[in-house]
């Protein structure tokens, strides 16, 4: 994974290589070619910015964009009159559109008075035509539309808007293709947020997921492995393991493996720290994988497990699979094994039909489960879902009133917040706080942040800390 190519050594002069990912590697070297000229023209670089809505998967994409985008020979930079300016998008719930339709519309006058500036658009707002149609008739100053399946297409695209001055777009609707071994640019030193997989099979009724990032793709685990060993060379000690269900990992790969398995084998790898991973399904979460969490030193105490709901009623009807007792015994079996595990959720309120007593459920499991934090959702609709055109969409005002009681109620339970208080424990050491610049920001194994006093030097390490004060979700601490 990640060998460097030298791009000298491609020749130009050649038709462009059919097969992936030397073609693109081709179209880097061109690409290059031309940014360095108009860049010799201009007597100074050419500037890319890339501005990314949405979770972890769209953020790890940004990274692999700007990858190709600095080996071309953009510099890059966050101010918006950039030579070459790309939206990432997420279109999960509606506002994640209309921010991206807002930011749009104050770039495009930008543009006027940058005429040489190109505008891409990609990731998984550009899968629903509705949103691509929109794009074409009223943002026709946009220059290059592509989705979340050729990503690694980018350096080919950029070189056909190049030649032709017209709007490129190029959208799948699907693919089993996974391109390994192109250019990579990460945000971190010392943590990295490694794909095992794409796409979700699940369908649940409110989510656009399933639509917009395609069927479940594994990746071959040796890539896997590979990559992660790179990245311990390099000296990284926490990945970050990504995929919508990662619980599903590797079930339809020609030898299947399980999720615990890789995790047991990414464990072996010397340097790797910290190991965490995210998103769970419970319906999918084995016995397997609870013993390696058991077993493990380097797997993190934390547990991504989103609930969405806590009526049974309502979670089949969101087609889960799972009840609010099958879960709950889950949580207990996981307890049971982990007891320090820190659990954190996602829970959707004001799904169609939702009733005071369906909320109610909700707010037992948050006061029974106590999760450490919880990212809590008032219901988006997305059109072309099953749950779009569902009887009984819930007001605005009572799901806003039922959103603020869950808030609430989950601030109130918190299991782990303060658990810590006055013992030892091992941060990764991530930042110079961001409020305070003479502390410096870490993260505990489950999770929670911890502020204390200490050198900049040891950012990327993994550090004892006394943790004096907890504040509720962070901690204060010094270094021991
Ligand atoms: N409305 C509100 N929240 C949603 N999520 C997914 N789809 C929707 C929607 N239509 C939430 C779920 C999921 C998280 C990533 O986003 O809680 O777990
Ligand atoms: Fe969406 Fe459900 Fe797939 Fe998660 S598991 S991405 S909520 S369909």
């Amino acid at each position: 994974m990640n060998e460097i190519i030298d791009l000298d050594n491609i020749d130009l002069t050649k038709e462009p290589p059919l097969m992936e990912p030397d073609r693109q590697w081709y179209y880097i070297a061109k690409c290059r070619e031309l940014v360095k000229a108009k860049s010799e023209e201009l007597g100074r670089p050419l500037y890319a910015s890339i501005i990314t809505f949405g979770c972890q998967m769209n953020s790890r994409d940004s990274e692999k964009i700007s990858g190709i985008l600095k080996q071309i020979g953009y510099v890059e930079t966050d101010t918006e009159d950039a030579d070459f300016i790309l939206y990432n998008t997420c279109t999960v719930r509606e506002n994640a559109n209309n921010r991206v339709y807002g930011r749009l519309g104050a770039q495009g006058r930008l543009k006027k008075d940058h005429p040489g500036m190109i505008i891409a658009l990609c990731g998984c707002m550009m899968q629903e035509a509705t949103a691509v149609e929109k794009i074409k008739t009223s943002y026709r100053f946009v220059d290059i539309i592509f989705g979340t399946h050729n990503i690694f297409k980018l350096a080919e695209l950029l070189q056909t808007r190049f030649d032709s001055k017209r709007m490129v777009i190029d959208l799948w609707k699907n693919t089993d293709m996974i391109v390994e071994n192109l250019p990579n640019d990460r945000q971190y030193s010392f943590k990295a947020g490694v794909n095992i997989m794409f796409g979700c099979n699940n369908f649940c009724s409110y989510c656009i997921v399933p639509y917009v990032r395609g069927r479940e793709r594994s990746r071959n685990p040796q890539d896997i492995l590979d990559e992660i060993k790179g990245l311990a060379k390099d000296g990284v000690v926490e990945i970050m393991l990504l995929g919508q269900n990662v619980n599903s990992y590797g079930k339809n790969l020609e030898t299947p493996m399980s999720f615990a398995k890789l995790l047991s084998e990414i464990e072996k790898i010397d340097g790797i720290e910290r190991v965490r991973f995210m998103t769970s399904h419970p319906k999918d979460l084995s016995d397997e994988l609870i013993e390696v969490m058991k077993q493990s030193k380097k797997v993190c105490k934390h547990l991504h497990l989103p609930i969405q709901s806590g009526s049974s009623r309502l979670l089949q009807i969101m087609n889960r699979r799972y009840t609010k007792e099958s879960y709950l015994e889950l949580v207990e079996k996981i307890r049971a094994a982990v007891p320090d595990i820190s659990l954190t959720t996602d829970i959707i309120v004001g799904f169609p039909g939702e009733t005071e007593e369906d909320f109610l459920e909700t707010m037992e499991v948050v006061r029974k489960v106590g999760y450490d934090s919880a990212f809590t959702f008032v219901y988006s609709k997305r059109t072309g879902t099953p749950a779009a055109t569902m009887e009984g969409q819930v007001e605005e005002t009572v799901a806003m009133e039922r959103f603020d009681r869950l808030l609430k109620e989950v601030k109130a339970n918190s299991v782990a917040a303060g658990k810590d208080e006055h013992t030892t424990q091992k941060i990764l050491v991530e930042e110079v706080n961001e409020q305070n610049p003479g502390l410096l920001t870490g993260r505990l194994s489950n999770n929670l942040l911890v502020h204390f006093k200490g050198s900049e030097s040891l950012i990327g390490t993994i550090v004892d800390v006394f943790l004096d004060e907890s504040k509720g979700f962070y901690y204060m601490g010094s270094l021991i």
